[in-house]
């Protein structure tokens, strides 16, 4: 769809009966915000949550197009970063949100990456037992993985997300134009997560991101509304068949076991940004996979070189600094929330576009491919 003025306007809808909603994709999207959340609301005042890059950047503009829409917003700003996905924070946004008079039947907008997606929306599942939110999302990544799909959490001690709930947005809005905010290494971080879509399931996107990958991390518009528009797709499929992850929705978290062990062994720090462990953990995926004879020698070489290409880490030695002992990595993949009766589970791969859930695999096999995979380079 076209605007008046030409800009291009996509809609990828998550089918989930009563609680179905619309993904709207495209530049520019932010100034009309406030045309598209207005029907959505009880009264005319909603809640932003946001963190302080964003706010610096775009938060004048979503409360204006508010205002012109007739809807009196309120603000809450938080620190950036993954630290802020804790108890401390939740705690104090909820009695944020109570003390700036959000009640039950008012829509919280969380308008930010997938630190204040995730932290927003657990936020939303518990105040006052449960009100309404619509994402906003502003990095690649929450574009394309993390404003969808309902999943809503915080990291614990033990480990990343392992602390939730599923509520499901009732709008997600996905401005394309607020990436040319985005830091260089940000983007190419929400890459590994577009990349994601065709390594597990679609190997004609993968190969069209192998050649269109450069004009999209250069700033192409078109290029990116498409891969955007391809991810959400890819995910809400699959969210509509599987929403609260019984099976295959687990396929979503390709890379996922290796990075977040990654991510906490770096205690989720400028280290490592979610989407770098994300790239390392598909790379491992891929070689674990060769090791296993699962795929075909040679798929894992291609994967990395895609990915090094895009900007990202591809394997562990690329992380600054000291890791923990291979034992201790393993140690972290156990409080996974994949782990079933203490095994652990990967998505592993046949092929690139043919991932599939590997259960019960034995902890020795892991620990053996990651000696041997930290060797390799
Ligand atoms: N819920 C899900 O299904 C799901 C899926 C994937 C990832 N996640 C979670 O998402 C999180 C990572 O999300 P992220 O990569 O968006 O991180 P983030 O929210 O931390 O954002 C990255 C950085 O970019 C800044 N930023 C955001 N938008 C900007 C803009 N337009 N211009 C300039 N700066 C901007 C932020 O302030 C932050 O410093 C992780 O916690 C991960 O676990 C959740």
């Amino acid at each position: 769809m076209q605007t008046a003025d030409g800009a291009r306007r996509d809609i990828v809808s998550v089918n989930l009966g009563q609680r179905t909603y619309d993904i709207h994709i495209g530049e520019n999207l932010l100034q009309e915000a406030g045309r598209y959340i207005a029907p959505l609301l009880s009264r005319p005042f909603a809640a932003i949550v946001t963190d302080e890059n964003v706010a610096r950047h775009h938060l004048k503009a979503l409360e204006a197009s508010l205002t012109a829409a007739g809807i009196v917003s309120v603000a809450i700003i938080l620190p950036a970063g993954e630290k802020t996905k804790c108890f401390t924070a939740l705690a104090d946004l909820c009695e944020q949100l109570l003390a700036a008079g959000v009640e039950r039947q008012d829509k919280v907008i969380a308008f930010g990456g997938g630190v204040i997606g995730d932290l927003t929306g657990f936020a939303a599942a518990i105040l006052r037992r449960g009100v309404e939110f619509i994402q906003v999302p502003t990095t690649l990544l929450s574009q394309v993985d993390s404003s969808v799909g309902g999943k809503t959490g915080i990291n614990s001690a033990h480990g990343k997300n392992l602390i939730g709930a599923f509520l499901q947005p009732v709008m997600v809005l996905a401005d394309t134009s607020l990436l040319e905010t985005l830091p260089r290494r940000e983007l190419a971080a929400g890459y590994a997560e577009v990349a994601k879509y065709g390594l597990l399931g679609d190997l004609s996107f993968f190969e069209w991101l192998e050649a269109n990958s450069e004009i999209l991390l250069r700033g192409d518009a078109q290029a990116r509304a498409y891969a955007i528009h391809r991810s959400c797709s890819a995910k809400a499929a699959i969210v509509a068949q599987d929403e609260t992850e019984q099976g295959m929705r687990a396929l979503l978290n390709l890379g996922h076991t290796f990075g977040h062990a990654l991510e906490k062994a770096t205690g989720y720090s400028s280290r490592l940004l979610h989407g770098e462990g994300v790239a390392i953990g598909m790379v491992q995926a891929f070689r674990f996979s060769e090791h296993l004879n699962h795929c075909k020698a040679g798929t894992a070489d291609r994967v990395a070189r895609h990915l090094k290409a895009a900007g990202l880490p591809t394997h562990m030695n690329e992380i600054e600094g000291p890791l923990p002992p291979v034992s201790d990595l393993v140690n972290i993949m156990k409080q996974d929330k994949k782990a079933q009766s203490g095994k652990l589970t990967f998505i592993l791969a046949r092929a690139i576009g043919d991932a599939f859930i590997a259960r019960s695999v034995p902890e020795s096999a892991v620990a053996d491919f990651l000696k041997e995979d930290l060797k390799s380079k």
